[in-house]
């Protein structure tokens, strides 16, 4: 039904940087956010967990009779994507591949850094999406697990979350890479304090890229008015509802909701 809403999910603030993106480009769809804050992060997490988790996520937006489900989240995409796609009956899209052909596209050197959690960096997923797309490319990965529990503290723009990226990024910076994908949702909401680290180096996110695959995929269309946007957390603190305004500036209603375990 053109007007079903999308889905989306990440592990807990950093897809709402893909929801702002398809909100911007979709402003008609409905769309229904999933944070799965009570299990953040998902980044430290095994193989087996991060699949369990994103399964029961899905499922939870099916409750919601979605026409399709964004994976707003890297560590899921990149263990679980072919998974979800084979278990559901609407279209699942993942962030990984987008970013990494917004990679290929931004370098000129073929010198391209990633950075995410270590889940995402374990699983080489960035490597294989950008080497697939153009073997000629060299990709240097560092995984972060600091950034994602300083963003969720809300330290965005602080001299610690500075000095940690200073430490995580100076080895890639030495690759003389000239394009850093942030192969973490989360990454966005840094990256000035990243830019500033990282001089001239293009900072590539998929939020941008997801949503424009989005519009390309999507089964029906909704026309007509603006649609709704509802965000749905399994733990809701206030943390949470300060971050997700700020990143979304318009007032959202957020609800907490009990993932079903099975
Ligand atoms: N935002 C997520 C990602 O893109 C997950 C971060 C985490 O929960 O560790 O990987």
């Amino acid at each position: 039904m053109p007007d079903s809403p999308i889905g989306i999910f990440d592990s807990g603030v950093g897809g709402l940087t893909v929801l702002k993106a398809l909100r911007e480009l979709l402003p008609a769809e409905n769309l229904i956010y999933f944070g799965d804050t009570a299990r953040v992060p998902y980044g430290t997490k095994s193989h087996r967990t991060i699949i369990r988790y994103s399964l029961q996520n899905t499922k939870l937006l099916q409750r919601f009779r979605v026409k399709m489900v964004v994976v707003a989240c890297n560590t899921s995409s990149a263990h679980a994507l072919e998974i979800l796609k084979e278990e559901f009956p609407f279209p699942v899209i993942g962030v990984v591949e987008p970013g990494a052909k917004e990679a290929v596209k931004a370098s000129r050197s073929g010198r391209i850094g990633v950075i995410g959690t270590e889940a995402t960096v374990r699983s080489e997923a960035y490597r294989k999406a950008i080497i697939s797309l153009d073997p000629f490319c060299q990709v240097f990965q560092k995984a972060c697990p600091l950034f994602v529990p300083l963003i969720e503290e809300g330290w965005l723009e602080d001299e610690i979350t500075e000095k940690v990226a200073e430490r995580y990024l100076g080895e890639l910076l030495k690759e003389e890479i000239d394009t850093l994908v942030l192969g973490c949702t989360h990454y966005p909401l840094i990256k000035e304090v990243l830019s500033r680290v990282c001089g001239g180096v293009k900072l590539v996110d998929s939020a941008g890229a997801v949503a424009r695959e989005v519009e390309r995929l999507l089964p029906a269309k909704n026309s007509g008015k603006r649609g709704s946007v509802r965000i749905l957390v399994s733990d809701k603190t206030e943390r949470f509802e300060r971050i997700a305004k700020m990143i979304m500036e318009e007032e959202v209603e957020i609800e907490e909701v009990e993932i079903d375990k099975e």
